[in-house]
């Protein structure tokens, strides 16, 4: 049974891909410090799973501690790294919160594996290194853009700090690492058995829980962040991609690493359906599953935000022989489901 180490493994992303690994036969360990998540969803995994992950509650750039772990588990075959902030505004407020945890993070852990020698290596990046982009949809040439927040630098920051370390490798010194880079497009949905979802620290700033929360009750309403875009509805358009989708990707990016050759450039994939959905018709496809009608107002653009985005998926598809199983009804399904099971408590 091949051992995989899950960095954020308590976080929402880490959580779900968690459930996949082990439903496709790995040994999971999880290193998250809980200052974004909570620990409680280990329980929830093992609900789904029956198996029981055990959490070391360390933060990253603890060295020390850090390699602690890496030592007693330098017999996995990867290291699936999600730890990271992910707040877009709160990285507009705390820049160097952000360039420290995600980065000083990020390096730490790339100096255990080569101390320990893991060979395999997945870091979470995000389509926000595009940019604003002119020509949609994106595909993995279309080059990194200027970013539009602190988080979206951290992102491709992170990029090209595994660039340069893989290319550091030149055969005689030291062992290589392979690693592929996902580029996540919108995340949402949940577990479909509602059972792990993203559990929210405060108010949301992303759509799909605003959504959900509010038609429970705990938000009084959505607001659209502008509807003079240059798109459909005149609302920001996105690629939503439900998060089992996305789990399903990390498994079959640690499948393609272990028969993939060596090479000093890592694979870059993009992450999302291919279609570009706007914020009203989110709203509709809630509307639509949930049977409930929304409280909703239209108001100015949130800064930072861009226009339209959407990804070209072919070659994860062809390379990573991934497919999609879910589409916008099932994501909002499956978000309405885990919010109302998680209040139940
Ligand atoms: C951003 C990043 C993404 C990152 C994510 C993490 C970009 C392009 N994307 O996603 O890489 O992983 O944050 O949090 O930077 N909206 C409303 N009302 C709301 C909330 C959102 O209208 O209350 C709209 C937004 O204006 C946007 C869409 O819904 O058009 C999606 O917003 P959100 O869920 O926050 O995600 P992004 O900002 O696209």
């Amino acid at each position: 049974m091949d051992k995989v180490i899950v960095t954020g493994g308590c976080g929402y992303i880490g959580a779900h891909t968690i459930v996949d690994l082990i439903s496709k036969d790995y040994y999971v360990i999880s290193i998250d410090d809980n200052s974004k998540s909570d620990p409680k969803i280990l329980e929830g995994i093992q609900q789904i799973t029956g198996k029981k992950v055990k959490n070391y509650q360390v933060d990253l750039k603890d060295k020390k501690a850090l390699f602690e772990v890496l030592n007693k588990h330098k017999d996995a075959m990867g290291i699936i790294h999600f730890a990271a902030y992910k707040s877009v505004p709160e990285s507009v407020e705390k820049p160097l919160k952000y360039y420290s945890n995600n980065l000083i993070g990020l390096t730490n852990l790339l100096e255990g594996v080569s101390k320990f020698e893991i060979p395999n290596f997945v870091f979470s990046s995000s389509c926000s290194v595009y940019g604003n982009v002119e020509k949609l949809p994106v595909s993995e040439d279309t080059p990194m853009g200027v970013a539009e927040s602190p988080y979206a630098r951290t992102k491709q920051m992170g990029e090209d700090i595994l660039r340069d370390y893989v290319k550091s490798f030149d055969g005689t010194n030291n062992k290589a690492v392979n690693v592929v880079l996902l580029r996540y497009f919108n995340p949402v949905g949940a577990h479909p058995s509602g059972i792990i979802g993203e559990i929210p620290l405060g108010v949301p700033n992303n759509l799909t829980p605003f959504i959900t929360q509010t038609a429970i009750g705990i938000r009084e309403k959505v607001t659209v962040f502008g509807n003079d875009y240059a798109t459909r509805d005149g609302s920001g358009l996105r690629d939503y991609i439900h998060v089992m989708d996305i789990a399903d990707a990390h498994t079959k990016a640690l499948q393609y690493l272990k028969e993939k050759p060596l090479t000093q450039n890592p694979e870059v994939f993009n992450l999302g359906t291919g279609n570009g959905v706007t914020v009203l018709e989110m709203i509709k496809a809630f509307e639509k599953v949930s049977g409930k009608s929304l409280n909703y107002v239209i108001g100015p653009r949130r800064p930072g935000d861009i226009e339209a985005i959407y990804a070209d998926n072919q070659k994860a598809i062809k390379e990573l022989g991934w497919k999609i199983q879910y589409n916008i009804d099932d994501m909002m399904e499956a978000a309405w489901k885990w919010e109302q099971k998680f209040r139940r408590g």
